[in-house]
This record gives C-alpha cells, structure tokens and sequence, in this order.
C-alpha cells in the first residue's frame, strides 16, 4: 500500500492526532456495522426503530433483548488491527485523541487512553426514572431490569435516535478539534448528525482531515486525503509506512 510522501510527513510532525471513528472501525472485529443488515432475529428490526426512546417506552422488553443481544455479540469480540494501529500511534505522536460514536468499548480495550464516547457505552446501564447508574453485574434478573432505588426501567447507557449528546462528550470533542493537527474521520457513513458535523468543521479549523473507508462518503469531498480501504488494513501499513522504525 502507498501513500503520499506528503501525507507520511504530516503524520510524522503532528502533535496532536484526533481520531473519529464509526461502526466500520469494528467492522472486522466482528460487528455488523449499522448500515450492514441486521442478522437472525432481528433481520426484521432496522436500528432506528430499536434504539429510539419511544421504542422503549413502547415495548421496552424487545428493546432490552436487543441490547442484551449486541451485549453477548460484543463479550465474544476483541480489538482489530485498526483499534490497535490507533492506540499504538499514542507511543509515535504526542497526543491521540479518540472521538467515538460505536458504543462498544473497543478503542478503550485496543489500549487508547484517551477516548471520548459521543454516543455513550453499551455497557453502562441507567434509570429511566431516577438516572442512578447500575453496574452490570448488579442489574436485577427482570426484562428490563428495575432499579434497586425506585424501581423504575433500567435502560443502556447509550444516546438514542432524537436524544441530544452527552454535553460533556460533545464539548470535549468540539475542544479537540481547536487543538488537533490531524483528523481521521475512519469508518463511517457520517449520516447521523451532530456527530457528522465533526470531519466538515475539522476542516474549516484548518485541520487535515483524512478519510479511511471502503466506501464512499459525503465526507469525500471535505478530505484533503482519502484511503479507500479497511481500517484494520489502512492503518498499519500507513503507520508502518510513516514510522518504518516501528515496524
Ligand atoms: P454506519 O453503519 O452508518 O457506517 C459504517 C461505515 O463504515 C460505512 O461507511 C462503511 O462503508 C464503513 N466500513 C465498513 N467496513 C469498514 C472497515 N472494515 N473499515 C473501515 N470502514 C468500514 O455506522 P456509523 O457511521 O458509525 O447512532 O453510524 C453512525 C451512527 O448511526 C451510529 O453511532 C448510530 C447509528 O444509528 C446512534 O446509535 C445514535
């Protein structure tokens, strides 16, 4: 795999590497991407009529079973070589900054120290009622579980269609991108807003902003560079191709 001798200098003298990722960086760990047909059971279901509030309120069980569905999917999987190459760039440049919208925990596992979650972490469970924060391993038996303090539904701890970000996580992000040198939009259809806003104002803060997917995307047209490919291949050879002496 080659790469613009230009774009190996860029990464070499970056102080500060923002990384933001979508489903397709997990992709070859063995989730289906959002945009992938959904499997088995739930090929009948799209995610936007799973992971909506309303769906919750209306049938909270499915919704639960889905959850604990993508929860069982997500134990069996492990960090691919894309998640690792990100983590590893934190040992060649001063600072990386993960800004995630997969939900899976993966980049945290790959050993990335610096991970904002824009859509939350299907792994922490909430109160609808009372907003306590319930550890998994103290969830109740029910489907959904019930708080321990108000009994009230325990919902995951993730941003649903129509809900806003967790204010902290977005202004994070918004803060990276002041600082970042480079921008890596990797993985993603970039079709949910406000997350997709994110590689277009990059840009406009001057940043270089470099694209890694298969596909194509709207997010084309806004990349100074453009590497059509898999994450988990892209990334190591453009590491490997930067920092020869990594190996
Ligand atoms: P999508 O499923 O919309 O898009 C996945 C992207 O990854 C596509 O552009 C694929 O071409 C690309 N892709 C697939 N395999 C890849 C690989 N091996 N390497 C690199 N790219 C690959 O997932 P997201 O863009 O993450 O929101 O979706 C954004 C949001 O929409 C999600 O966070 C979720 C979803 O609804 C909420 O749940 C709020």
């Amino acid at each position: 795999m080659d790469f613009d001798p230009e774009l190996l200098d860029i990464l070499r003298n970056a102080r500060h590497i923002a990384a933001f990722t979508g489903a397709g960086v997990s992709a070859e760990s063995g989730i289906p991407t959002f945009r992938d047909a959904q499997t088995g059971l739930w090929a009948k279901y799209r995610a936007e009529d799973l992971a909506t509030p309303e769906a919750f309120r209306r049938d909270p069980v499915t919704v639960w079973n889905w959850y604990a569905w993508r929860r069982d999917l997500m134990r069996a999987v492990r960090p691919n070589p894309g998640h690792l190459a990100i983590a590893a760039m934190e040992r060649l440049v001063g600072r990386v900054t993960v800004i995630t919208q997969n939900v899976d925990g993966l980049h945290v596992q790959a050993g990335s120290s610096e991970v904002i979650e824009l859509h939350g972490n299907i792994w922490h469970n909430r109160c609808t009622d009372c907003a306590t924060s319930v550890p998994e391993s103290e969830l109740s038996a029910d489907t959904p579980p019930v708080c321990p303090h108000c009994k009230g539904k325990i919902r995951p701890g993730v941003v649903w269609f129509g809900e806003a970000l967790p204010t902290q996580a977005w202004t994070r992000a918004a803060e990276v991108l002041e600082t970042a040198d480079v921008f890596f939009c990797i993985g993603t259809s970039s079709l949910v807003e406000p997350a997709a806003s994110l590689p277009r104002y990059a840009r406009s803060c001057g940043r270089t902003v470099i694209q890694i997917n298969p596909e194509l995307t709207s997010h084309d047209e806004i990349a100074q560079y453009v590497l059509r490919g898999k994450a988990g291949e892209v990334l190591p050879a453009l590491l490997k191709a930067a920092w020869p002496q990594v190996g």
